[in-house]
């Protein structure tokens, strides 16, 4: 099994590092190694290679200034799936493609199925809709892994944000009309490898659109508290901060974020028993947030 992962510095990509099989031949790139908007060289790192599967773990992910960078959005996360759909085609390889919840509107009043209409509501959710179109446009084998609200012990995220500002305020206020479900960076690593493993393996793949997020469903509020309250518990911060649950409209970013972006996770689950990501359990070794 020959794996390439594509973006490998990434909260994602890191986990992916780590846990890929050691009996495997992984190629692992990040963006000074492969830059994908630079079509040729995704194209000759590719043929080189030659992967049974690549994992694109590389994505413009600064939803508030993709508003004021548009193109450089639409470069990394349009054209760089499209020449890496391309590429895969080219040499037999799958691509597995990690996509997003700003993918919807968020005014559905359950959770996202799938085959849900889509309509982001800024420029960060349109153009990873793209990189979703490019990529069932030019690779067949592909599956699109639609996530949400990543934490990790890599890069910056929420749950590393959230213990910083606790440990030096009585007060927090914390967006509480936005729902959705927090992912571990661990897990969707996992969830891709298991993928990967199965399409080594010759097994039967129902390729497409699958969604993978956290359960159970939360909004931002209370999962600050879940957060911090881990870290009093594991003397990280002295004690609990009052957190105020604000609406949206109190909280203005330049990129308007859908209010409801849960997702329904059945459909992996039935076709390959990958079960929702366990949150409150990746939490519970609060250290490397810490
Ligand atoms: N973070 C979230 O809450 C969230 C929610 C839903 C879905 N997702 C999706 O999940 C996936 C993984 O996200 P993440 O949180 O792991 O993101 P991340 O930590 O921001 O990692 C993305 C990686 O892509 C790299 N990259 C950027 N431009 C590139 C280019 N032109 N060529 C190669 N690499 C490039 C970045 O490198 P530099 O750091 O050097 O720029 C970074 O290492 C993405 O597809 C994202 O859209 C994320």
């Amino acid at each position: 099994m020959k794996l390439m992962i594509v973006g490998s510095a990434g909260q994602v990509g890191k986990e992916l590092v780590q846990r890929a099989p050691a009996e495997w031949e992984v190629l692992a790139v990040d963006r000074q190694q492969l830059d994908i908007t630079d079509a040729a060289q995704v194209s000759h790192r590719v043929a080189a290679f030659h992967p049974d599967v690549i994992i694109n773990a590389a994505a413009y992910t600064a939803v508030d200034r993709a508003e004021s960078e548009a193109a450089l959005a639409y470069a990394i996360n349009r054209d760089g799936p499209a020449a890496l759909a391309a590429a895969a085609q080219a040499c037999g390889a799958a691509l597995l493609h990690i996509s997003t919840d700003y993918v919807f509107p968020g005014d559905k009043p359950a959770p996202y199925r799938e085959d849900d209409p889509t309509g982001p509501t800024g420029i960060y959710g349109a153009s990873k809709l793209a990189g979703e179109e490019a990529v069932t446009a030019a690779c067949p084998r592909h599956i699109i892994l639609r996530t949400a609200w990543v934490f990790g012990a890599h890069g910056h995220n929420f749950v590393k944000t959230m213990i910083r500002l606790a440990k030096d305020r009585d007060q927090l206020s914390v967006v509480g009309d936005q729902f959705g479900s927090p992912t571990y960076a661990g897990d969707i690593a996992l969830a891709l490898l298991t993928l990967a493993r199965r399409v080594a393996d010759g097994q039967d793949v129902a390729w497409g659109i699958y969604h993978y997020s956290g359960a159970p469903y939360t909004c931002w509020a209370d999962f600050a508290r879940a957060v911090i309250e881990q870290a009093v518990e594991a003397g990280y911060v002295a004690r609990l901060p009052d957190i105020r649950p604000i609406t949206t409209a109190e909280y203005p970013t330049p990129a308007r974020r859908p209010a409801n972006s849960r997702l329904d996770c059945r459909k992996i689950e039935a076709a390959f028993g990958i079960a929702p990501s366990d949150w409150q359990a990746a939490l519970r070794d609060i250290a490397p947030y810490a």
